[in-house]
């Protein structure tokens, strides 16, 4: 059986577009990021892509007339390469319905709240404001709305007093590093099933749909052993 192929939507750093390279390149999912597209130019992302060998292409909005020409050059795109899934990865454009609509259920994203809640920019800030104790990351099928969709896996981080929302931005990518090699890895073994808007996980062993960062491993299992 060949790899599936896969395309990385970006609009930045990248970071996750890198742990999904690193995750493919080791064998440890059987997958192939087979093409990058970067809605711009300096997307640092691009530079991933081209020392890992991989094809990009950058798709300017300002030289199409409208969203819809704009996605529906994207989609060309992913064909003309042969995509079988794509991946948005810090892509930071809002895609038309249409295009989701044509890639439904093989369109993930993965956004740094623990979805439903935080949807949309300045998550963490939002998060701080709020005087939550835990965030975390979501990866999701998408849907039109923003940030909406059957949830595949969360990770969880705790808020930690003295955070700013650049530290805690940092606590969360480093489980979105982890959470989205996973997810892509049920996704391309054909383990998920979306009922009734609900991700069903073929064979789901406790647990694998839920990643825990160590600091929060740490608090938690002292606490909850004392209460026994
Ligand atoms: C991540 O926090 C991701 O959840 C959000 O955008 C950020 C992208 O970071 N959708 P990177 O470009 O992968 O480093």
């Amino acid at each position: 059986m060949g790899l599936s192929r896969v395309a990385v939507l970006i609009s930045g750093s990248g970071t996750n577009l890198q742990a999904l390279i690193d995750a493919t390149r080791s064998g440890a999912v059987p997958a192939e990021i087979a093409l990058v597209v970067s809605n711009r130019a300096q997307a640092y992302g691009l530079e991933r892509a081209k020392r890992a060998g991989i094809t990009s292409r950058v798709l300017l909005p300002r030289d199409f007339e409208g969203r819809e020409a704009f996605d529906a050059a994207i989609d060309a795109v992913l064909r003309e390469h042969d995509i079988e899934y794509v991946c948005l990865a810090g892509y930071m454009r809002v895609l038309t319905a249409d295009f989701v609509h044509r890639w439904h259920d093989r369109l993930l994203n993965i956004h740094p709240s623990l979805l439903p809640a935080f949807r949309g920019l300045d998550v963490h800030e939002r998060v701080l404001e709020a005087g939550m104790p835990v965030s975390g990351c979501t990866v999701h099928f998408v849907r039109p709305e923003v940030d909406d969709g059957p949830i595949i896996l969360q990770g969880v981080v705790p808020v930690l007093p003295e955070d700013t929302p650049q530290r805690l931005q940092a606590r969360v990518l480093e489980v979105e590093h982890r959470c989205y090699p996973r997810a892509l890895d049920f996704l391309v073994r054909g383990r998920l099933r979306v009922e009734g808007e609900r991700v069903e996980l073929e064979g789901e062993r406790p647990g694998e749909r839920l990643l825990l960062h160590p600091r929060l491993a740490g608090f938690l299992l002292p606490s909850d052993r004392e209460r026994r």
